[in-house]
């Protein structure tokens, strides 16, 4: 018997406002037919003058732990990946940890942008695996029109505002491929591509929080070629195949790299979650956007494999295998 971590729950929130390619079209160089070709994005949201980071997570959260069918105190460990805190320090995790009514217990953020989720997911399970932790909540949530450079339409129209958070609880598991909870995690980086993803501010640089830039084409390449790697290697770890996927639950940054990877694991179009179209990359957020929504309308049941993989600034990437 070993210890494994099973998801309790999941929720998530997007904020109302809801900005389409069209509006965007109004005030950069830009078409909804090009954004829509390149990208698949549709529209995205954007949080409300005065609505922080935590606020979405708590919202994201709230939801979590009622399907859980726990109250926050009940928590031992928060975990909120995101790269838009409230403020540079505290952690906003201790915000949402508050704001839960949360009083015990330990809360921090992990910065690894739009690989957060995965992040997030591996140190809270190692921790529940560990025996350090039995409950934890792991959040990603982001207001990156916060840091958009908005005369930049090679980046402004590519992403979102939202948030998504599960709840997992340390289970004694057989700790086969076929019992449920999380199977395998596995995180890298490689800092030598800082240029080709990064924010161009920060406390101890300009003192300002700074705007996002990417050579996008730069992360395409590398994008498909170390998530295929984090795939193959997850599914390698446990002894699986790509035809015992059931649901691939990818980051969504863009349509033509989650097809790249559907393909290559020869996964047909509906047993892929998408959700781009409709909230554009919310980086550390769109995981768990994207599973909530599959749980919620009812795709995913109990006993399906889930993959996850994600690839952003630093960079970093990452796999997760879930057994739902
Ligand atoms: O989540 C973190 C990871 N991020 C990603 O995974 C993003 C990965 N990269 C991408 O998704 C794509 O590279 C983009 C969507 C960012 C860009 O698509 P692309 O097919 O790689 O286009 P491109 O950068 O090669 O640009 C093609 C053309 C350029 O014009 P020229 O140089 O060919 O004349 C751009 O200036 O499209 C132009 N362009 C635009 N045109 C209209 C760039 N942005 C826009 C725009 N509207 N918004």
């Amino acid at each position: 018997m070993a210890r494994r971590s099973l998801v309790a729950g999941c929720g998530s929130y997007l904020p109302a406002r809801v900005m389409t390619n069209a509006e965007l079209a109004k005030t950069v160089d830009t078409t909804d037919e090009w954004i829509v070709q390149r990208t698949g994005i549709r529209e995205r949201r954007i949080a409300a003058e005065g609505e922080y980071t935590s606020d979405l997570a708590v919202k994201a959260a709230d939801a979590a732990l009622s399907m859980a069918g726990m109250v926050a105190d009940e928590i031992d460990l928060i975990v909120c990946a995101t790269s838009t805190p409230d403020e540079t320090f505290p952690a906003t995790a201790t915000r949402i940890q508050t704001q839960l009514g949360m009083t015990r217990g330990a809360a921090f953020d992990v910065q690894a942008v739009c690989s957060g989720f995965v992040y997030g997911l591996a140190v809270a399970d190692n921790f529940i695996r560990a025996g350090q932790a039995n409950t934890a909540l792991v959040i990603g949530a982001e207001t990156f029109s916060r840091i958009l450079d908005w005369q930049d339409r090679s980046t402004c129209v590519l992403f979102g505002d939202g948030a998504g958070a599960v709840v997992l609880q340390g289970v004694e598991s057989n700790g086969g491929s076929k019992a449920r909870g999380v199977l395998s995690t596995h995180i890298y980086s490689d800092g030598r591509h800082h240029d080709a993803l990064y924010v161009d501010g920060g406390p101890s640089t300009t003192g300002t929080a700074g705007h996002l830039r990417m050579d996008g084409r730069e992360v395409f390449r590398h994008a498909v070629v170390r998530m295929a790697e984090a795939i193959d290697t997850a599914l390698e770890a446990n002894g699986l195949t790509p035809g015992d996927i059931d649901w691939l639950v990818p980051h969504q940054a863009n349509l033509r790299i989650i097809e790249a990877m559907a393909r290559r694991l020869n996964l047909p179009s509906d047993r892929v979650v998408v959700t781009v179209d409709r909230h554009a990359n919310t980086s550390a957020a769109s995981i768990p956007l994207a599973l909530c929504q599959a749980v919620h309308d009812k795709r995913i049941q109990q006993g399906d494999l889930i993959l996850m993989e994600a690839m952003g600034g630093g960079f970093t990437w990452g796999s997760a295998l879930l057994r739902w």
